[in-house]
């Protein structure tokens, strides 16, 4: 079934084949909507540079889209532990034994750049500390590891000390009602280091930036969801193969008014928080 989702247009042509041919052949838990917001991203003219970092790649789904915008001359990092099944005590989706050999599989296979600048780190993301130093300049840091409220406070530390100055950090089911901890250590992190911000939730995902990139980040996404509402007339039919269903003009609403809020209240002036600056890497 055709829906006006299709009058959307990708510009990115890596994303327009990762949406028609690799999104049905890699497993995994992202929504095919995040595609049209990985486009927005990718035409914003100061997120241009450095590479991707992912916790949580089980077989690829995400980390492969999110490559598909970086230049093959950055490094991109795939942190995971690869839980097998038996190991399992945390969610973590799949029932599967060998996830890292499909992981390498499917980058081998579907990455754009095949692997050559993905670097797999096997390890916990709550022992960062131990290996973030050689990861640096980070364009894209998405967070889908574990989803305790420990985990999101950590990665979200571990996320602030390597993305570039105008990175972006994504966190993953944001406001899903399946995991309210993710929500929890979101809101708790923000109110004690609020030095990373908001500017976009959509399609099970929150998007922030540094803070003094805000505006710049808000206006971008105002336009963006402008052109979304207008060129999607039926916002509850969504493409094909997409398992989330949800309005855009909610998500929209709730950006735009979470915006206006944090400007109006002049809370960062207010309290006087000044933006650190990355801790490895250029800014
Ligand atoms: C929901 S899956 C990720 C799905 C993937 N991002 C996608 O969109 O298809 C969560 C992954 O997080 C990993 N994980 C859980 N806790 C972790 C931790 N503390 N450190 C690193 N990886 C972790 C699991 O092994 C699992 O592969």
């Amino acid at each position: 079934m055709k829906t006006s989702w299709d009058n959307l247009e990708i510009k990115n042509t890596n994303l327009k084949n990762y949406k028609d041919t690799v999104y049905g052949n890699v497993k995994g838990w992202c929504a095919l909507e995040s595609v049209f917001i990985c486009d927005f991203l990718d035409s914003i003219e100061f997120n241009k540079e450095g590479g991707l970092c992912e916790i949580g790649v089980e077989l690829g789904r995400s980390y492969i889209l999110y490559n598909s915008i970086i230049d093959e001359k950055y490094a991109s990092y795939a942190v995971d532990l690869f839980y097998s099944a038996s190991q399992d005590y945390n969610y973590s989706g799949y029932n599967l034994e060998n996830k890292i050999d499909i992981f390498t599989e499917n980058v081998k296979k579907y990455d754009v750049h095949r692997g050559k600048q993905t670097n797999i780190i096997l390890a916990d993301s709550l022992e960062y500390e131990k290996y973030y130093r050689e990861i640096k300049n980070i364009r894209i840091f998405h967070i889908d590891g574990g989803h305790e409220v420990s985990h999101i406070l950590n990665d979200l530390e571990f996320a602030n000390k390597v993305i570039n100055a105008s990175g972006v950090i994504i966190v993953d089911d944001y406001m899903n009602s399946d995991f309210p901890s993710v929500t929890q250590g979101i809101f708790l992190y923000l109110q004690k280091y609020p030095t990373v911000v908001p500017f976009l939730s959509a399609f099970n995902k929150l998007y922030l930036c540094r803070l003094p990139f805000y505006e710049r980040y808000l206006e971008k996404t105002k336009s963006f969801l402008q052109y979304m509402s207008e060129t999607i007339k039926n916002p509850y039919l969504h493409p094909n193969d997409s398992y989330y269903t949800a309005s855009i003009n909610r998500y929209a609403m709730y950006s735009i008014n979470e915006g206006r809020i944090l400007k109006d209240t002049d809370f960062y002036k207010r309290n006087n928080y000044v933006q650190s600056l990355p801790t490895n890497g250029p800014s």
